[in-house]
């Protein structure tokens, strides 16, 4: 395969969204949207969050040290890219009609129309250059209950999620998923092992 060598940009490797929520000083929640989200293992699953420059959000998580990262779908997205283009400093951000309820475990806001919520307690943070990587201890999952049907096939389930996943090739696109099993965890895992 031909190759050319670019700048420092992550196009064509799909990031899932959340939109992450905390609660103002006031009691109300704000939400914004984020893509820099992963996993780590620390004695148990957690999760990293890189947020970057002064946004409401990190103040926010600055000062109560938990969020909730709730999953974007395909019916959530236009809310999403609403609350990915307006900056929770702008007055009236989150005078929107969106149903919020708070945190099974934890004080935070949680958007009733996610089908799968962390609730999400800093355990560490470390600052970088305009940007801070939150490591986070999962204290909590709220899913929907369809997602826990297991008279449903994982494919039947993954399709009624419906996430939407986002690619930042020139201004960015989002994309929903086709989700088609393609093979079991394992399924390959013999494949270039030398005879014993
Ligand atoms: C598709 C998309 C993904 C984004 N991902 C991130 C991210 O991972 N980290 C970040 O700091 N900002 C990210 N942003 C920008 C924030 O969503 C934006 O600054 C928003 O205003 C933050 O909300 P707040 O001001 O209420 O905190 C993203 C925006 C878009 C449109």
């Amino acid at each position: 395969m031909d190759k050319v060598s670019i700048g420092k940009i992550n196009s064509f490797c799909p990031q899932a969204l959340f939109m992450y929520g905390t609660y103002k000083e006031d009691g109300t929640p704000n939400f914004g949207l984020f893509c820099w989200f992963s996993y780590c293992w620390d004695s148990e699953l957690g999760v990293m969050a890189s947020i970057g420059q002064r946004k409401l959000t990190i103040d926010r998580i600055h000062a109560s040290k938990v969020f909730s990262a709730n999953l974007v779908t395909e019916q959530l997205l236009p809310l999403a890219d609403y609350l990915g283009h307006t900056a929770g400093y702008t007055p009236g951000k989150m005078d929107i009609p969106i149903a919020v309820e708070r945190g099974a475990v934890l004080d935070v806001p949680i958007l009733t129309d996610s089908p799968w919520v962390y609730e999400l307690e800093v355990n560490q943070s470390i600052p970088l250059q305009g940007n801070e990587v939150f490591i986070c201890k999962i204290r909590n999952v709220l899913a929907a209950t369809e997602l826990m049907d297991e008279t449903k096939s994982l494919e039947e389930r993954m399709k009624s999620a419906a996430p939407v996943i986002w690619e930042s090739s020139g201004a960015g696109l989002y994309y929903t998923l086709n989700p088609v099993p393609k093979g079991m965890t394992g399924d390959w895992k013999d494949l270039f092992r030398k005879e014993q």
